[in-house]
Order: structure tokens, then sequence, then C-alpha cells
């Protein structure tokens, strides 16, 4: 292996897709994607940015051009700090979606970031922000083997569970989430890194413990920064803060300390609780006032039911324990309200709560602390590691009000405690959670994966072309899309002997090379340009069937055939396909539909074995076991990448589960008139094309409908 050490500098790249990113004046809290992950991923860039030992950071989103949005978010680049930068890849339509609706065009963004990295170089390290850049970073890391790093954010099968808690026959779950797909992401993910980025421990314990790919030993707790020059304890001189004025309309006496929480009207923040704890306690109610910043809204008829049932439910309680004049809860604040506002509650010797069912992270606590106000928060998650490391406050049963009511009253009513918890806040969240320490400690563990990555095969010096002479290629499969039809073939090997040297014809199959060649000679067929077999394990070219060493470099990675065989060997209803059908990185099985678990059951079965493979499923009982950087999808971008062909002058046609990835993408798709059923699912996406044509007719079809052999037209770019 030959050593990568970034001597200039590492760069890397970042990929964080949904939602509204821009450098300045981030729009958080506009929509339910614009939140706490944006914010996440912009201050990490810009201290990465900033590290001596960085040269560079890109943070990839989506470009959206749509007039709902700023126009800000169309830029194709726009600077972050010094050395970090966002950069727009236009992907599926122009206008701006939610991210459930991105799915559909994650192979796009796969196939135009190649592109951008073929400009730009590769960098030392892709890390991936939630499931699609996930799902995105993951595929472009392994194409470009290139060291993977991975932040959930938050987990589909986590939410997915606290949604069926609230209501376990909710409706249209996968609809409106798209759980299925993004676990899948998800999972896929976690195999891909080399390091999984959490930000407390129970995230680790408990979360992603869930998932079939679970590694504890690549996960690593490095809880984010909270940005300290924003948020800071009130000086001696501190000037009035606007926000006080939208307290003072609702408290008899506006000095007395403050109990305050922030956080959306959400059930899990269990904010009813905490207007019972203050009602039912007199003493509480002379101490202290109750302060609720709960969002903002314009018409709170209008907020979505959840959050105007929470609302609801506080403002009755209110006037039930006939709390007026003690409880504030302002209608509206800008972000910039915010820090003054904690250090408006610092100054009052007030307190922070966050009395919350759960709290993966709570951002707020942090922020709390850093201005020097004592912490009450719920025994959970974040919390548990914030108050262990600051030593700033006390942790409650969320569920238990006399033990929040306790809880409070300790920090009201003891000034030396208060004091001791105020400190321990300021100086603990400078110590533990600054995004400057953060850093050191990512990339700490990010040097070490790049120094031991071997070398991405594809930055060494282009060669000459190999294929030079093409302007366009044909990627074609072979059983049941070309054979099946022998007139039709007949018809299509004429087509491409009269197009002379300017179209390329190549072939992919889940055949091996010598037996594939030899059906390619039986068919009458001329002989390809270039030949993906055994499943896109091996790549080869010309008719000397010079191997393409460079895929050959790494294919290997990961690849455990006898413990693959082992783990299998267990399952009823697989037999393994005959001896001149395995091959080095393909492992073959017929199964019995009736009786062999289904494929979502195998890949576990691999995944909790530890096994990191692409499980493949063709004509709904070929099974097919290879490594996880093989398979068309990554085979045909690898020839693209390393010839330099643009998508739009490549078609590829196929019938079946093995044709799966390379049909997908921004190369021109044809899916065969008799296709297999696994096919359906592409439907959904832009750029195939559902010939009518069986077998090789529907080839032609295909052609036809690109016009790919003159001049080249795409009807099906967009599929809205
Ligand atoms: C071809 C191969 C077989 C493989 C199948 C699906 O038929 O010969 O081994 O399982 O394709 O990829
Ligand atoms: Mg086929």
């Amino acid at each position: 292996m030959t050593e990568m050490k970034p001597g200039s500098g590492l760069r890397i790249v970042m990929i964080s897709l949904h939602g509204l990113i821009r450098a300045h004046d981030a729009e958080l809290g506009r929509d339910a994607d614009t939140g706490g992950q944006v914010k996440y991923v912009l201050e990490l860039a810009a201290e990465l940015g900033r590290h001596p030992e960085v040269s560079q950071v890109e943070l990839l989103t989506r470009q959206i051009c749509d007039d709902r949005v700023g126009s800000d978010y169309a830029q194709l680049e726009e600077p972050i700090s010094e050395n970090a930068k966002i950069v727009r890849i236009p992907f599926g339509p122009k206008r701006y979606l939610r991210k459930e609706a991105l799915w559909p065009y994650m192979e796009a963004f796969i196939d135009q970031t190649i592109n951008y990295f073929r400009r730009t170089g590769l960098p030392h390290l892709i890390h991936g922000h939630y499931a699609d850049a996930g799902y995105g970073g993951a595929q472009l890391a392994r194409l470009l083997h290139l060291p993977f790093v991975f932040t959930g954010h938050s987990l589909g099968r986590v939410k997915k569970q606290r949604l069926l808690d609230l209501d376990s026959e909710a409706k249209n779950l996968e609809e409106t989430y798209r759980f299925t797909t993004r676990s899948e992401a998800e999972e896929m993910a976690l195999e891909t890194a080399s390091l999984i980025v959490t930000s407390t421990s129970q995230e680790v314990e408990q979360q992603y413990e869930v998932y079939e790919a679970y590694m504890p030993e690549r996960m690593e707790v490095i809880p984010p920064g909270v940005d300290l020059t924003e948020f800071h304890p009130p000086a001696a001189d501190e000037s009035h803060a606007q926000i006080a004025d939208a307290l003072t309309p609702f408290l008899q006496d506006p000095t007395k300390p403050m109990i305050l929480t922030m956080a959306r009207p959400d059930d899990r923040k269990n904010l009813e609780t905490l207007v019972r704890v203050y009602g039912e306690s007199t003493e509480l109610q002379q101490l202290a006032n109750l302060v609720l910043v709960l969002g903002t809204r314009d018409d709170l008829r209008e907020l979505a039911p959840g959050q105007r049932r929470v609302l609801l439910n506080v403002l009755t309680l209110i006037d039930v324990y006939n709390l007026y004049g003690k409880v504030a809860y302002p209608k509206t604040h800008v972000p910039s309200d915010v820090p003054a506002l904690y250090r408006l509650a610092a100054t009052s010797r007030g307190v922070f709560i966050n009395p919350a069912l759960t709290e993966p992270f709570g951002l707020t606590l942090l922020e709390a602390a850093a201005s020097g106000l004592p912490l009450v928060a719920t025994n959970d998650g974040g919390p548990r590691d914030i108050i262990a490391n600051c030593q700033n406050g006390l942790l409650v049963d969320p569920l238990d009000r006399d033990a929040i009511e306790k809880a409070l009253l300790r920090t009201l009513t003891e000034p030396e405690q208060w004091a001791t918890w105020s400190d321990n806040g300021i100086t603990g969240t400078r110590e533990h959670y600054s995004w400057k320490r953060h850093a050191d400690r990512y990339l700490r563990d990010v040097m070490e994966l790049v120094e031991a990555a071997a070398e991405p095969a594809l930055t060494e010096d282009r060669r000459r072309r190999r294929i030079p002479q093409f302007d366009r290629l044909i990627l074609t499969d072979l059983d049941n899309t070309l054979t099946g039809d022998d007139d039709a073939l007949a018809e299509f090997a004429d087509l491409l002997r009269a197009q002379g040297d300017h179209v390329g014809f190549g072939v992919a199959t889940g055949r091996r090379l010598d037996d594939a060649r030899t059906l390619i000679e039986q068919l009458g067929l001329p002989m390809p340009d270039l030949l993906s077999t055994s499943v896109g394990t091996e790549i080869h070219y010309g008719e000397h069937l010079t191997p393409d060493r460079s895929w050959q470099k790494q294919i290997a990675f990961q690849w455990k055939p006898t413990e693959v065989r082992k783990v299998l060997a267990d399952l009823e209803g697989l037999y393994p396909q005959s001896e001149k059908e395995q091959s080095q990185f393909k492992i073959s099985y017929k199964i019995d539909p009736k009786v062999a678990p289904k494929l979502g059951m195998i890949r576990r079965v691999l995944r909790e074995a530890g096994l990191r493979v692409k499980v493949v499923l063709s004509l709904e009982i070929y099974l097919d076991i290879i490594p996880v950087r093989g398979g068309d999808d990554l085979s045909i971008r690898h020839i693209l990448y390393k010839w330099g062909f643009r998508p739009e002058q490549v078609l590829v046609a196929g019938d079946s589960g093995n044709d799966e990835g390379m049909l997908k993408g921004r190369t021109l798709g044809v899916v065969v008139g008799n296709y297999s059923p696994e096919l359906e699912k592409l439907r959904k996406l832009p750029r195939i094309y559902f010939a009518e044509g069986t077998h090789a007719r529907g080839i032609i079809d295909g052609v036809n409908y690109y016009n790919f052999l003159d001049h080249i037209t795409i009807p099906n770019d967009r599929i809205d």
C-alpha cells in the first residue's frame, strides 16, 4: 500500500443535501429540513477550514433555483470561511424539494459529483451527513476508494419507532417518510464508513444499535460545539436586551429569577408537565417566573396540528392554575434574541430546564450552560453526557413532578450552589464543547484513516484513452436483453456494425468472462470494446481483453468469501450454482423463493455477521454475493470516470436485478419489455425508458427513443 500523506493539508468534502444551506443568515427553523443539521455542518465546515492541517473544506449541497426561496441557493459556490466553501451541485428538478422527495435523484447527484471531482481532483475524505448524503457519499467513496465518514444526525428506524409509539396505527408512514429507503441508505452508509461521528454515547448504545451494520468499534462520540462567541455569560454592564420587552407585559415582577425553557411545541418536549409542576408549587411561584419560549407563531390556529395541540394545552393549564402575571410565553422572537435571553435569565439568577421525555442531544442546554445558567434536565441522552462533563446542574426523571420541583427549588434557593453550577457550565462548555475541540478530535481520527487508506486507484495520471475514438457508448446486458429474439439481435448487430468507430459497444453481464465471450461469439455479435463481467466485478477492454488494473486493485476490499459461504450455508432454500458460475469475486446461488428467506433477511444475516458485501437478486431466483466495491453501478461509473465519458453519451440496457445499478443515474437507461419484477421500481426514476419491444428489439427501441445514433435527445430527463 502506498501511503497518501496529505502533504499540503487535508482536503475534506462534506455532503449535506437537504434543507436551505447558505453561509450567511442561515434560515434556521424556516422549515422542518432547515434546522440543527444545517447549523452543525456550517459551523463544522467553518471550524475545519480554519484548522492549519486542513487546506480546503467543500460543503456539497443541492443547487436550488426557485423563486420561493432566496437566489442565494442558486449560486454554484459560496465562501464560508477562509478555506471552506459551499459547493452547490445541480441534480433533479430545479425547485426546492423536501428531503423525502430527493431519493429518486440520488444517482443523479452521484454522477454530477463525479463530474465535479473530475474537474477538481479527488479529496482525501468524504463525510456524509444524514441518510441521503450517507447513501450518496458512501457510493462515491466506494467508487473512488476514498475513506468515508458518516454522521446520521437522526435515524430512520428510531424515528419510525417513536412515531409508532405515539400512534400505533399511524398510517401512510412509509409514503410520508420513506422509511424503507431511508433505513437501507443508513445501513449502506454504516457499512461503508470507517468512522461514524456521534454526539452522545446514548446515540451509539441505543440508536445505532438497532441497525444491522452496527459496529460500535467504528463509532466515536465527538459532541458538537456551541458557538462560544455568541453564547457567553452576561457582562457586568450588560446592555438592555430587546427580548426583555417582550416578556414584561406577561409578568407582575419581571425582576424575579427566570425558570427558562426553550423548545419547539412538540409532545416529546413534555412542556405540559413543566407547567403543572409550576402551577402546583406555590413556592416556585413565589420564587421565580416561568418563561416558555416555544418557537414563534403567527396565528396559532394555523400551526401544524401536533404543535397547536401542545400550545393549547399549555395555555389551558396556565388558565387552570391561574398563573397570570407569572408565566411569559412570547409569541415571536428572532434568532439573535436567543443569546440575550439566556444572559437575561443568568442575570436574574435563574435556571434553564429541559423536561423532554427523550433528548438525543439538546443544543439549547449547551447554549444555556455557556451563558452561565445552571441546568435541570431530563435524565437521558445528551443531558446525561453534558451534566457529567460540566457538573452544572441536576438530572431529573421527566415524569416525576416532585423531583422536578425539588431540583428547581434547589437551584433557586442555594446561591452558593447556583454560583458553582453557573461557573462550571461556563468553563465546562469551553473545555468540552467548543468547535475547536471538536475539530481537533475529528482531525486526529480522520488523519489516521487517511494515512491508512490506500492510494485511490484513479488518482494516477490518466493514460492514453484505450477507447478513444468513441463519442458514445452502448452498454448492454447479455442474457434476456441481447438474447431471446434472434431476428432483433441480428438487426441490432447490423446497426452497430454500420456505425463505424464512433459508437463503442460494451457488455455488462452476470456471466463469467470466458462464458460471456463464448456466447458473444455464438451470437455473431461484434467483439465488445469493453466487458464488465461476473456482475460488475471484472472489467476488460478490447480484443485482447486487457484487464482494467485500476479496477482490479481494490475490488477485494473487505471481501471474505469463505465466511460468506459459511454464513449462507445455514439458510434454507439457497443452492450454490455450478462451479463454472463462481468466480473470485462472485458467489452465486439459485434460490427457491418459496422456502428461502427474503432478500432483506439475507442482507441482514450477512450484515449481522459483520460481513460487508453486496447482495444482488435477478429474475427472482439468482442470488449473487459480490464485494462492496463491485457491481455494475460502480463498474459503469468507473469506466465513465476513467475514460471521461459524460453520462449523456452512454446508453445502458438491461432486463433484471443485476442491471439495476447501471440503469440508475444520469446515463440513458433502457429497460427491455421482458423485464423482471425487480426493475419495476425504476419507473419512478428519470432517464429510464421502459421499452415496448422485448429483448434486442427493446434496445433498438431505446436507441430510437433517445435518437442515440444521431443528435441525442432526452425526453425523460424529468419525472415530475
Ligand atoms: C448469470 C450468471 C449467474 C448469475 C446471474 C444473475 O446468469 O451466469 O451466475 O447468478 O447472471 O446475476
Ligand atoms: Mg439479463
